[in-house]
């Protein structure tokens, strides 16, 4: 991989990266799709990255399917597609993690407090290894951008990250890799997710701006939803991700709920 890179990058080309843990949806395509409109060449990365999951969690049930996504990744323009396997990318003696201050402190960080080290690890050393100019993030993995974007600045890596926009179900169900899992009717149920955050925005436009209220709504909208479990629900600063009182200007409002027994995660960016 180190050494395609090396020589596209002898020759002058761009390099777009877009890294995946597989189980391609509409969502991961159309990340594929516009890599492919920013570099001169596009590399897809396909890992489950064991150190972001931690025990008790799906990284052994994770939906795979190599065949499927190698096809998925060339039709939509992947030249390369780098699929390294666990015992190379973290050998025996591996010791070294990267890990942000302040950002993994907030949202999906709380409940998942190894999430963002393992995150920003892998990310870290698949930067070294693709060398991309460009890297593209799907928002709905908001925190997981924000994060990547702060790691970048601060460890002065010569990327471009692009935050593409979060693709829906005809019905706005965020796509994600772990719809698989639910069933019908908790596939039903887990619209209350986008419902309250539409809700939410329908709030703000009617002049209420208080987050309290606001998060007591969505509450409520997803309490009504069979068999889902809240874990969290915050309107906040969308760069610091610290809590707003008040949406008096842009917030992103971000949410993490089980439905059944999987997690699933949505966001939006309020405009007062
Ligand atoms: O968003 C994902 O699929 C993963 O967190 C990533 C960025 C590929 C790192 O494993």
């Amino acid at each position: 991989m180190q050494e395609y890179s090396d020589r596209m990058r002898r020759l002058d080309k761009t390099i777009a990266f877009v890294p995946t843990m597989g189980y391609l949806h509409e969502g991961h395509l159309s990340l594929i799709r516009e890599g492919g409109k920013i570099g001169d060449c596009l590399v897809v990365s396909i890992f489950v990255n064991p150190v972001q999951f931690a025990p008790g969690e799906d990284f052994e049930n994770y939906p795979r399917d190599l065949e499927r996504d190698l096809e998925l990744a060339r039709k939509n323009g992947a030249d390369v597609v780098f699929t390294p396997d666990d015992k190379k990318l973290y050998s025996n003696g591996f010791q070294t993690y990267v890990n942000l201050k302040e950002l993994p402190n907030h949202l999906c960080g709380i409940s998942r407090p190894i999430f963002f080290s393992g995150v920003a690890t892998v990310v870290t050393k698949l930067f070294n290894i693709v060398k991309p100019h460009f890297a593209i993030f799907g928002q709905k993995d908001y925190q997981q951008l924000v994060i990547i974007r702060q790691m970048v600045c601060d460890l002065n890596f010569d990327i471009e990250i692009i935050g593409a926009e979060t693709v829906r179900e005809y019905d706005g169900l965020a796509m994600s890799s772990r719809n698989v899992y639910l069933t019908s009717g908790q596939r039903n149920s887990a619209l209350c997710l986008y419902k309250s955050l539409q809700k939410a925005q329908a709030f703000l436009s009617s002049g209420i701006n208080d987050s309290e209220k606001i998060i007591d709504s969505a509450s409520e909208i997803i309490k009504s939803g069979t068999n889902t479990k809240i874990d969290y629900i915050a309107i906040c600063d969308p760069k610091t991700l610290i809590d707003m009182k008040k949406i008096d200007r842009q917030a992103l409002m971000a949410l993490a709920v089980k439905v059944g027994k999987t997690r699933l995660i949505d966001n939006t960016i309020l405009n007062p």
